[in-house]
């Protein structure tokens, strides 16, 4: 081998050696987040978040917020549950989780100030350095306080374009000292904000099972039943054509109480199409997940999901899952099986999901899918998929 072989050798490797540093520290980068990538002046979408182009949202205005496909969901008013007009109310809720598997729901009794110190306060914790926030990061889906970005940062081939703070809620005295202590109020007001959402939950839960038929005693399952509050931050985008704020997806609990401040994003799938919801002041955008789709057996429907980011706006939402104790096995209500309308899902708990997201990437509504029976009642054995 020459000389000049071998310079051009040393050289190669010299600049192969540069490009591993240089995707090595960029690669630091994403995994600090997308409100970081924002607080550095990022000017174009790191490869890391672009989308294969099939998956990329079609948006007709790209950086201005208003879109063509805006979708009224129906409006549940609480105040009206104990007027003549109550039976509208359930009719409508029916009607909402049958078609859309969403509504949004006013005059729910929780005070605005709680709900707007929330939000609040949530910005103030996305808006403190990135060293502070990252004291809550955590790989452990099973931590009471998690901080990261994208869905799962260890495992996404494509990351989203949101970063999130997790909070498990139950039982708040237990999980309550791992919270995080700065902003020095995050603590009170969540505390006030989840009181608030858990009650507004088991009045939900009390006038679906009503809708559905079934004995209220069911309620009870829910006393200490799992409650995550998910905080979602999703900074403005220089391209938000290439990207998503989160990818489709369903939720995994009964039902799903979001908080979405003034700026659009949030987009379900109805016939066939992604629709966006107009935010509503002060009302609560609450979805049917997938355990409630189980336990309604298939009458009540956990829908596709999906959030679009802008370049203009940031967006904060705040999202109150809440399902049975972890430790529960979810089952079709047995007053909603009968010989016309066979059982459709098998049994789950929460650790075969957290099992599933675990091992597989989480992607649409694979987890439901999953433990759906496609057979008849006679050629199914009980749990097992045939
Ligand atoms: C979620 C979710 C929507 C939004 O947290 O599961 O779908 O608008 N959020 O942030
Ligand atoms: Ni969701």
């Amino acid at each position: 081998m020459g000389a000049i072989d071998i310079t051009e050798r040393v050289k190669k490797e010299g600049e192969s050696m540069v490009k591993i540093e240089e995707e090595r520290r960029g690669e630091a980068e994403y995994m600090k987040g997308v409100r970081h990538l924002y607080d550095t002046g990022v000017t174009k979408v790191p490869g890391r978040y672009i989308l294969p182009a099939p998956e990329r949202p079609h948006i007709v205005n790209c950086g201005d917020t208003t879109s063509t496909h805006n979708l009224k969901l129906p409006i549940i008013d609480l105040s009206l549950l104990h007027t003549p007009k109550r039976s509208i109310v359930l009719e409508t809720l029916s009607l909402a989780c049958k078609e859309f598997g969403f509504f949004q729901v006013v005059n729910h009794g929780i005070p605005n100030e709680v709900v707007q110190e929330m939000v609040e306060v949530s910005k103030r914790f996305f808006g403190m350095s990135y060293e502070e926030r990252a004291k809550y990061m955590s790989s452990d889906l099973r931590s009471p306080v998690r901080y990261g970005t994208s869905f799962n940062q260890i495992r996404d081939r494509v990351f989203c374009w949101r970063d999130f703070l997790k909070l498990n809620c139950q039982p708040l005295e237990s999980v309550l000292p791992f919270w995080p202590s700065s902003p020095a109020d995050l603590r009170e007001k969540t505390i006030a904000y989840a009181n608030g959402t858990k009650s507004l939950f088991m009045e939900l839960m009390s006038l679906i099972l009503e809708s559905l038929g079934v004995d209220k005693k069911f309620l009870a399952e829910f006393d200490d039943g799992s409650h995550l509050m998910v905080v979602n931050c999703y900074p403005p985008c220089p391209e938000p054509n290439l990207t998503l704020g989160m990818p489709p997806h369903s939720d995994y609990g009964f039902l799903t109480l979001l908080l979405q401040d003034e700026v659009e994003g949030l987009q379900v799938q109805y016939k066939d199409q992604w629709v966006t919801i107009e935010p509503v002041p002060g009302a609560f955008v609450v979805n049917i997940g997938d355990h409630l789709e189980i336990f309604s057996n298939g009458i009540y429907k956990s829908i596709l999901h999906r959030v679009l980011v802008n370049s203009l706006q940031n967006r904060i939402s705040i999202a109150s899952l809440h399902s049975m104790p972890v430790e529960k096995v979810i089952s079709p209500a047995a007053e909603l099986v009968s010989a016309s309308r066979p059982k459709q899902y098998m049994d789950t708990d929460f650790a075969a999901f957290l099992e599933y997201i675990s091992s597989t990437e989480f992607k649409k509504k694979n987890f439901l899918e999953s433990r759906k029976l496609t057979c008849t009642r006679e050629q199914t054995i009980e749990g097992q998929p045939c």
